[in-house]
């Protein structure tokens, strides 16, 4: 197998790019049962303009490097006009591509580009909130207290003799109070707003019957222009207990909490979903949507999932799941079981957590620890979401300069949390100076210098790279085919080991010692070392093995 990972641009024509199957909105049934879908952190990708920001140019001129890794599909995080208050997810309009990532017509090359290598696009769709810059809101505070503009938001009277605290005890996510008080236009303070992020991102009303019509206009005006499916922003969010209760408490909602609030998980949202899903389906093609809900648990989780809501949600379990064989089992089975007729998903990192190697202990025995658990991850039945970025090995960058930080969570949470750029750095593809290939000017935020021994181009020429086990994972993957139904076979307590009706297995030793397994097939993959014996196989410390039956 040639490892082309590095060809890009117009003169480029890989083998990949031959003979993929182009999609024309047909394709197996349910392909995203088993898909592995690549999340492009578009500030972060790759740089075509020389801005020191990702855009949709670079994107596509990278593409190829995608189709060889493996990926079926890749998911974008927001493009669409945005001051940037918190990288993109808070949208000025939701029909368009900001200049800071190119314009419609790159954004249709970039779908035609990615359609013609075989990758199917998924775009995030933000319907929480609002950016304050968006049309709505000025019409919002323009409108005054009682104008129908202010009902696409949460606007209400304060507490206290003057209006002066906010109606509700509710916290933003990012830190800090979820209202912000208005300026009347006569210059008296006004009426409060909710957000439950930035108070640049007001939250909508989608009891109001017209923030509902235009979003299903957006639905088809991106299905129209060829995307295949929709990641939902905070699909948990949307509505928000009626009477707006007290919580009662303070230190509420952190990004990851699946705490029950009155303003998560309400049951109005699965009627949105319900709508949502008649639009999917009345495109060809298998249009897909995948909820980001951070909800309490598997059974919570599987109620956007029912057959005629989404077709699937990030398992956030997985990605919280500790170190332990033990963790991972039961985190496997409740899923697994939870999901029901849709397929599972599993994911280990996103542009919101850190790294999954930097979660694991940090350094070699971090990496050891994530490949192993990224070799136990694809070998899952369901589908797989990979952040850019792992498929090198990339740790958390977790000495940002303090003047770098942009995420609003550092200036939210008065800079006591420095938030999620370490997660953030731009991809570092080849040569040996910052910023690494990704564009010819100076990145947005600074690579670390040690990145140089990590970039794509270092990692496709080296067989034991972490790039090399992506691809080979992958290819496998595809070779062998998703599996269904999943058998756990017999181990000692720190192994997990199991079987996919595929006829692929898994052993993952979660220990800091050797471990011996009975030798479940032919050894086909490992992230480490593997000894095999007469009957038995030896894996080093935090070591995975995929074995052929
Ligand atoms: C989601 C996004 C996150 C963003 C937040 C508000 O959780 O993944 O990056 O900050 O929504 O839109």
């Amino acid at each position: 197998m040639t490892h082309d990972f590095l060809d890009h641009g117009e003169t480029m024509t890989t083998t990949s790019e031959a003979t993929a199957p182009e999609i024309i909105g047909g394709g197996p049934p349910g392909w995203w049962k088993d898909a592995v879908i690549y999340q492009v952190y578009v500030r972060s990708f790759a740089d075509g303009d020389g801005d020191g920001v990702g855009d949709l140019p670079g994107l596509s001129a990278r593409l190829p490097y995608l189709a060889e890794l493996g990926a079926d599909a890749i998911w974008i995080t927001p493009f669409y006009p945005s001051p940037m208050a918190d990288g993109g997810y808070d949208v000025a309009d939701y029909r368009g591509v900001d200049p800071l990532f190119g314009d419609l017509q790159d954004f249709d090359r970039m779908v035609e580009r990615a359609h013609g290598l075989g990758l199917r696009v998924i775009i995030d769709l933000v319907p929480n909130h609002t950016s304050d810059r968006h049309r709505w809101f000025a019409e919002a505070l323009a409108a005054g207290p009682g104008g129908p503009a202010r009902q696409r938001y949460i606007f209400r009277p304060g507490r206290g003799a003057a209006g002066e605290l906010p109606p509700n005890d509710w916290e933003s996510v990012f830190g800090g109070p979820a209202w912000s008080r208005v300026t009347e236009a006569d210059g008296t303070p006004g009426e409060w707003y909710l957000h439950l992020f930035a108070p640049e991102q007001p939250d909508l009303n989608w009891r109001d019957p017209e923030v509902r019509g235009v979003f299903a206009g957006t639905l088809r005006f991106w299905l129209d222009r060829g995307v295949d499916g929709f990641r939902i922003d905070v699909a948990h969010g949307m509505f928000k207990q009626e009477d707006l209760p007290d919580v009662g408490r303070t230190g509420q909602a952190g990004l990851l909490t699946t705490d029950r609030l009155p303003y998560w998980d309400q049951d109005e949202v699965h009627d949105v979903y319900r709508e949502w899903r008649r639009i999917l389906d009345s495109y060809p093609g298998e249009r897909i949507a995948v909820a980001e809900a951070w909800v309490p648990n598997a059974r919570r989780l599987a109620r956007y999932l029912r057959p005629d809501e989404l077709h699937q949600a990030f398992n956030f379990d997985f990605l919280s799941a500790g170190w332990s064989a033990g963790e991972f089992r039961t985190v496997i089975e409740d899923s697994i079981a939870a999901t029901g007729d849709a397929a599972p998903s599993w994911v280990l990192s996103n542009h919101d957590v850190v790294r999954h190697p930097t979660r694991y202990g940090g350094g070699g025995r971090g990496l050891r620890r994530a490949r192993a658990a990224t070799l136990a991850m694809l070998a899952l039945p369901g589908s797989a979401y990979l952040y850019q970025g792992e498929e090198l090995g990339l740790e958390e960058v977790a000495d940002l300069p303090e003047e770098v930080l942009q995420d609003p969570i550092w200036e939210r949470s008065g800079r006591t949390e420095r938030g999620r750029d370490g997660c953030r750095v731009p991809l570092p593809w080849s040569g040996g100076r910052p910023p690494f290939g990704f564009g010819p000017g100076e990145a947005w935020l600074p690579a670390p210098a040690h990145w140089r021994a990590l970039t794509a181009e270092a990692q496709a020429a080296d067989p034991s790279s972490t790039l090399r086990l992506y691809s080979d994972a992958l290819r496998l993957r595809r070779e062998i085919g998703g599996g269904t139904g999943l058998t756990w076979l017999a181990a000692p307590p720190s192994v997990l080991a199991f079987a996919g009706e595929n006829g692929l297995a898994c052993t993952v030793n979660f220990s800091g010692e050797p471990a011996e397994v009975a030798l479940p097939g032919e050894l086909v993959l490992a992230s480490g070392a593997v000894e095999v014996r007469d009957s038995h196989a030896v894996l080093a410390p935090e070591t995975a093995a995929w074995w052929r039956l």
